[in-house]
C-alpha cells in the first residue's frame, strides 16, 4: 500500500507504523501497531497498540490482535482468531470505579516465524507459539506450543510433531 490510500471503511490511526506494500481490507481498525512489509490483512481484522505483525504475513478477516502480541514474519492467522492479553479481566474496581490503563497486567504473547494459526482459535495470553508450529481450527491454546508441533483441542495438546518445516506448504495457494 502506498501511504494511506485506503480501501473503503478502514481506519488506520496516524500512529500506526506501515510496511511497504502493505494490504488492508476494508473495515480493518489499526491503531498503535506496526505492520510490516507485503503483510496481508483481511476485513474486519484489529490490530491494537502495542502490537506488532512481521512481514510476509497472512491475518484472514475477523481476527483480532491485541496489546502485547508480537507475531513475527511469515506467520499465518486464520478466519476469526481471538488473542487474550488480560488472564483476569475486569471492567471496575471493587468501588465500581471503571479500571484505567495500567490498572490490569498485561501477559504478552508471542507466534514464532512461520507459524500458522486455525481459525477460530483462541490464544491465551502469555503463550509461546514455536516457530513453523501449526494451531487446529478451533483450538485452545493456554500454554507453550514448540516449534514444528501441531497442536488442536480444547485446552489444545499436541498431535504430533512435523518431520519438516511448514509441511502442507506444498498444496498452500
Ligand atoms: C490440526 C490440523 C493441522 C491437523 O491436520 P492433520 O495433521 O492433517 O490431522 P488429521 O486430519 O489427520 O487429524 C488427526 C487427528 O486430529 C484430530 N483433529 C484434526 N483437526 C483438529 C482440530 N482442529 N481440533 C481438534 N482435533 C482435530 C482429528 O479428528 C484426528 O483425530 P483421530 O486421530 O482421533 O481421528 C488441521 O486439522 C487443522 O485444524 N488445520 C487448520 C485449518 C484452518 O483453520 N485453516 C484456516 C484457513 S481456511
Amino acid at each position: 500500500m502506498n501511504g494511506r490510500e485506503l480501501a473503503p471503511y478502514t481506519c488506520v490511526a496516524e500512529d500506526v507504523v506501515l510496511g511497504s506494500d502493505v494490504r488492508l481490507a476494508p473495515f480493518v481498525n489499526l491503531y498503535g501497531c506496526a505492520i510490516g512489509d507485503h503483510t496481508r490483512l483481511g476485513a474486519f481484522v484489529e490490530v491494537q497498540r502495542e502490537a506488532s505483525i512481521g512481514r510476509r504475513c497472512k491475518i484472514s478477516s475477523h481476527t483480532f490482535i491485541c496489546s502485547g502480541v508480537v507475531i513475527e514474519d511469515e506467520v499465518f492467522v486464520g478466519h476469526g482468531v481471538v488473542f487474550i492479553n488480560d488472564r483476569h479481566p475486569r471492567a471496575a474496581g471493587a468501588d465500581g470505579t471503571p479500571l484505567k490503563e495500567g490498572e490490569w497486567r498485561l501477559e504478552p504473547t508471542i507466534i514464532r516465524r512461520g507459524a500458522s494459526i486455525g481459525s477460530g482459535a483462541v490464544i491465551m495470553c502469555g503463550v509461546e507459539i514455536g516457530a513453523s508450529a501449526m494451531i487446529g481450527a478451533g483450538a485452545l491454546v493456554t500454554r507453550n506450543i514448540p516449534a514444528n508441533a501441531i497442536a488442536a483441542g480444547h485446552p489444545a495438546r499436541i498431535l504430533r510433531i512435523q518431520t519438516s518445516d511448514r509441511e502442507g506448504t506444498d498444496n498452500a495457494d
